[in-house]
């Protein structure tokens, strides 16, 4: 190689290996910026009406009904498991008919009568199955027992099941799970309920 062919070659190499920096220095191909997002635009009026109470709400259409309750409404009794509709915590009645909070959208629920835990008693007298846990000590460490009480007393006001024997309530309440294993106090408790 001749030392003209030696030089120019070299040269030829160092202006490949600057490349990528000039690439990088290279200004961007300007994108077009996404639109701003405003939040405020995304929200919805929505009307909850619970424990006979109406509420008027702006929730952004994605909002379930147990996130609306508990973090809009400030009502807690109403319990966040699992969140995926697999434990029974967030047990509402939507029109008297239990229903799983977690996986209910909060719009969905307007023109439904919602009922809390909240709601349950009737001024300072206990529905027949809040008073039979009570007698019964249907619950340890009390997470699970509003959905269960939501439950149970959707299950004793539908005509086809208030007189189940303990083997269909037990099978009716199995979307309700309690960690602290405390079943046979909470079907004690639901028959309990059932006579009264
Ligand atoms: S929190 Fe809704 S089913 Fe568990
Ligand atoms: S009482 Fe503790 S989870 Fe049911």
């Amino acid at each position: 190689m001749s030392r003209r062919t030696f030089v120019m070659a070299t040269l030829a190499a160092a202006a490949l290996l600057a490349l990528p920096s000039v690439v990088a220095a290279a200004p961007e191909t300007a994108l077009p910026s996404p639109p701003p997002t405003d939040n405020r635009s995304a929200m919805l009026p929505v009307e909850l009406n619970i424990n006979g109470k109406s509420h008027r709400l702006q929730l952004d259409p994605r909002t379930a009904l147990l996130d609306a309750l508990r973090e809009n409404l400030h009502l807690t009794g109403t319990k966040k498991g699992c969140d995926h509709g697999q434990c029974g915590a967030c047990t509402v009645h939507l029109d008297g008919h239990s229903a799983l909070s977690c996986l209910t959208l909060a719009v969905m629920a307007q023109g439904k009568a919602i009922t809390t835990i909240e709601g349950l008693a009737k001024g300072d007298t206990l529905h027949p199955v809040q008073a039979a846990f009570i007698k019964h000590d249907a619950f340890q460490c009390g997470y699970c027992t509003p959905g269960q009480i939501m439950s149970a007393s959707a299950l004793l006001a539908d005509q086809h099941t208030r007189h189940g024997s303990a083997v269909e309530i037990r099978e009716a309440m199995s979307g309700n799970l309690c960690r602290c294993a405390a079943y046979p106090n909470i079907i004690a408790a639901i028959q309990e309920a059932q006579r009264a």
